[in-house]
């Protein structure tokens, strides 16, 4: 039986405290414990992106990183930044570009896309498909994609 120990963090902004199994994954903490299930598990193995979330304010794959290990941290997740408003834009470009199909790859792919955008710098498609390259989709083929993120970091 794993272990249990009690970890705290800030998540979209609300502190939460909780006993967890010590081998608990991050993204299986904020799916099961918090609810938020906008961050998804594909290969569990830091691999296809689809558990992007954002630490401490960079991003980093949710199922590589152990709840207890965020302990103190501030974590951001799809949730947050889609009621903040920061995705807003991206969101209504990949809307309007067809960017998404089964939409499994979404969220992370919004969370690692966000992260170039707020740089506030224009950005090449070579860059922006380097930024997305370690995020998998199955569906789009991905120039939807690169289209509506070109589309918002360019103007
Ligand atoms: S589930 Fe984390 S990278 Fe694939
Ligand atoms: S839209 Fe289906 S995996 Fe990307």
């Amino acid at each position: 039986m794993d272990e249990a120990l009690i970890t705290t963090m800030t998540v979209n902004g609300a502190r939460v405290t909780r006993s967890v199994p010590a081998r608990q994954h991050l993204v299986d903490f904020l799916r099961e414990e918090l609810g938020l299930t906008g961050s998804h598990i594909g290969c569990e193995q830091g691999v296809c992106g689809a558990c992007t979330i954002r630490v401490n304010g960079e991003i980093v794959r949710g199922c590589l990183m152990l709840a207890v290990q965020a302990n103190g941290c501030r974590v951001e997740t799809i949730e947050g930044l889609s009621d903040s408003k920061e995705l807003e834009k991206l969101q209504a470009a990949f809307h309007r570009r067809n960017a998404l199909q089964c939409g499994f790859c979404t969220p992370g792919m919004l969370m690692a896309a966000q992260d170039l955008i707020r740089t506030g710098r224009k950005a090449s498609r070579e860059e922006i498909r380097a930024q997305i390259s370690g995020n998998y989709c199955r569906c789009t083929g991905y120039q939807a994609i690169v289209d509506a993120i070109e589309e918002v970091i360019n103007g």
